[in-house]
């Protein structure tokens, strides 16, 4: 339990051991479930509630500030590292009120067990007294769900976010301590859940502007004391704009495709062009999600194995097509025995993506002296497209 503000505390749960998220998501530094309690002088609302294997640390937390009533359980979002607690902790103060809006309230029907008379519904903007305290709710769909949204504390200045700005940080001290740290936590946070809704974040944002904001307190990782980091670094990552930087997923059996891969680097770094290379045999798929967010081109590099894609080019494919990166040249090179449709089957997984997909390179067995021909042209189509776009002088 620790204090934002005067009768503000965070009394969610940190998960230290938690090492993966929706058992896709790598966890490298825990997670936390952050739950907000604000007391006014009147009533006391709960900002969330926590997963379910930790409802007896947020329990505990409640005992030890002395909670004797909740009326409203504030649900900003229906997924259950916020909400699966709920109905429990309802148990515990049966006159409380689940407060969230009309398409939330819907999930939640879905997701729980609770009554239609468990709620009480806000609209966009809606205000709640606390007595010495107000809560405002502001909905911000889409981060990452439908039914997201925010809570403003006007009194105090406080954002209560939800996953919105969120960072999967198990940490000791409330407030952001290292803003490296917690870029990079919140960026493969952004890159894994939040970068195919770019536009309705976008949206939301703009609704933020008005508000006069001291603190961010999201439901994962710690409180920003100074917002202006977060904000600006969400700007830049629903921005439009791409970097010159080549993300090259690759894998290889039999070093014919790490042949290529290897001289391919080197000709688009001749060219001035930064490449990410990630070997899809152990690679973090956090790490390659975040090279996403930024790279101008995406190349997956693959032997064919039987006759398709290796199955890890087809999944690091497959995972490009669910984020969809703003990227605005996607490529295919790789290498084959005696036949297959590689790339054929590869540009169809990737076929939510608005790029232009370049000529594939394909050598038969290991690569010869065309084939490095055909990579060089290659970077050069990528040079040219970086240029194109302005990021490459
Ligand atoms: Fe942290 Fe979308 O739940």
């Amino acid at each position: 339990m620790r204090q934002l503000k005067e009768n503000v505390l965070e009394v969610g749960a940190i998960d230290w051991d938690r090492r993966m998220f929706d058992e896709l998501i790598p966890l490298p530094a825990g997670t936390s479930y952050n739950a907000y309690l604000v007391k006014g002088s009147e009533k006391t609302a709960l900002l969330d509630t926590v997963d379910p294997t930790k409802l007896d640390v947020l329990l505990d937390n409640l005992v030890r500030a002395g909670v004797r009533t909740i009326d409203y359980i504030v649900a900003h979002h229906g997924e259950q590292d916020h909400s699966g607690s709920i109905e429990q902790v309802q148990m515990l103060y049966p006159d409380s009120k689940v407060v969230t809006n009309a398409k939330c309230k819907e999930m939640l029907v879905e997701h729980l067990r609770l009554a239609d008379e468990a709620f009480m519904v806000v609209e966009d903007g809606q205000k709640l007294s606390l007595g010495d305290k107000t809560l405002q709710f502001i909905l911000t769909p889409w981060v990452h769900w439908p039914e997201t949204m925010c809570t403003y504390l006007a009194e105090d200045k406080i954002l209560f976010s939800c996953d919105f700005f969120g960072a999967h940080r198990a940490a000791s001290g409330l407030f952001v301590d290292d803003e490296a740290t917690v870029y990079e936590a919140a960026k493969r946070y952004f890159a894994e859940i939040m970068m195919p809704f770019r536009g309705p974040i976008r949206n939301n944002l703009t609704k933020l502007v008005p508000l006069d904001i001291e603190m961010i307190a999201p439901s994962h990782g710690q409180v920003y004391n100074r917002p202006a980091f977060i904000l600006d670094a969400y700007r830049d990552w629903v921005g439009d704009g791409v970097k010159n930087q080549v993300v090259l997923a690759y894998v290889s059996m039999h070093d014919s495709t790490r042949t290529m891969v290897e001289y391919f680097i080197g000709a688009l770094m001749d060219r001035g062009i930064t490449v990410l290379p990630f070997n899809l045999r152990d690679a973090d798929t956090g790490q390659l999600a975040i090279a996403l967010v930024d790279a101008a081109t995406i190349v997956i590099g693959s032997p064919t194995v039987l006759t398709g894609p290796h199955p890890k080019a087809a999944y690091a494919a497959m995972l490009a097509n669910v984020l969809r990166p703003k990227a605005k040249l996607a490529g295919i090179i790789g290498s084959y025995g005696w036949a297959g449709k590689m790339p054929e089957q590869l540009t169809a997984i990737l076929s939510n993506l608005k790029v232009e997909l370049l000529d594939p390179v394909l050598a038969r067995g290991y690569p010869k002296d065309a084939d490095f021909e055909a990579l060089d042209r290659l970077a050069d189509r990528i040079a040219a497209g970086h240029k194109e776009l302005g990021i490459l002088h």
